[in-house]
């Protein structure tokens, strides 16, 4: 009878807790799915369609193989950036040992654009193939009718013939796509008009930020301006985040420093290191004119399902933005 009782209270107890609505961001927290299960959704890219958002990101699995790709890219949908549903994999790594996505390669940052002329969901990522470490800096492109997946992968290539590693993509009013990415062995960025199905890069690019090596960029566009965040280049050590602004996305860019105010207490740090976190994507809130929210990983290599989120306000000011740290916030405060 005991026992009984023992097992009906921890099952209420587990759907009170699976139940639990949320209605604030608390970065750098675990953060449950409506499943009660930590978010695995790494080096993540979302997309609004249809009155939801989808989180698209790497799956992790625990120790450093986890490093790799073992499952492939993970999505979750939610209607209001709190409560995320697992919408299962998008997109699997393959079985076949001379697949270029074979089990164990390494498969980064995923994001992913609706095309409305091909009715198409296009993934990009950063693929590096299995057992060559990061020396293949190529671009994945996989296809997909159905925004959750499961996505077909179509072909992976250096874009434009040159180094790909982080990488996120931009879709322009005029329904324009861009691929920014980390080029010539990180050091320079590559902005990249893709053709008009969104499949292969169009040809026509420019090199940014010459030298400065930076990377893990990420792109808004508010009031006619391009905003830019990124990283510096330490792998997954943290370092001090960059921004930029253009009036024209093939730049001229001007850069214009760290916008991070503030410490994060959980990890004792604040702008020099990002707050212990590096940028992934810069996300319009719908609804909110304007309204912008900047997401980041924290790493953790060693068992890398552990990694968690960094969900920021931006707040636009004086031509450029600043993203000052909160231990907990909601939309309702911007
Ligand atoms: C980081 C990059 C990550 C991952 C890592 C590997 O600089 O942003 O996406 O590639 O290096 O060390």
């Amino acid at each position: 009878m005991k026992r009984c009782l023992l097992m009906v209270a921890v099952c209420v107890f587990g759907w009170l807790a699976h139940a639990e609505k949320r209605s604030s961001f608390v970065p750098g927290a675990v953060w449950p799915d409506t499943e009660g299960v930590h978010i695995n959704a790494h080096g993540g890219g979302f997309l609004f369609h249809d009155g939801m958002y989808y989180w698209f990101g790497e799956h992790k699995i625990a120790g450093p193989k986890g490093n790799s790709a073992q499952v492939g890219v993970r999505c979750y949908s939610s209607a209001d950036l709190y409560n995320w549903k697992n919408e299962g994999v998008a997109l699997a790594v393959s079985d076949d040992p001379d697949s270029d996505m074979a089990k164990g390669c390494i498969l980064e940052r995923p994001k992913v654009v609706y095309n409305r002329a091909t009715r198409q969901f296009v993934m990009w990522f950063h693929l590096e193939l299995k057992g060559e470490g990061y020396s293949s800096a190529r671009s994945g492109v996989a296809v997909s009718d159905r925004v959750t997946g499961p996505y077909r992968f179509v072909e992976s290539f250096r874009p434009n013939g040159a180094m790909a590693r982080d990488q996120t993509l931009f879709v322009d009013d005029d329904g324009a796509a861009y691929h920014l990415y980390a080029s010539e062995n990180n050091a320079t960025l590559h902005i990249s008009r893709l053709t008009d199905d969104y499949l292969k890069p169009s040809g026509d690019y420019r090199r940014l930020f010459e030298k400065r090596s930076m990377e893990a960029p990420a792109i808004c566009k508010r009031d006619g301006k391009y905003y830019f965040l990124g990283s510096g280049c330490t792998g997954w050590r943290p370092n001090a985040a960059r921004s930029a602004v253009a009036s024209h996305i093939f730049g001229p860019w001007e850069e214009l420093g760290n916008p991070c105010a503030g410490t994060n207490p959980g990890l004792g740090v604040g702008p020099e290191k990002t707050f212990g976190g590096q940028s992934t994507y810069l996300l319009p809130v719908q609804g909110k004119p304007g309204a912008v929210v900047a997401v980041f990983d924290v790493w953790t290599p060693k068992n890398p399902i552990d990694g968690t989120y960094l969900f920021l306000p931006v707040a636009f000011e004086n031509g450029g933005f600043e993203i000052q740290w909160r231990d907990e916030w909601s939309l309702d405060d911007l």
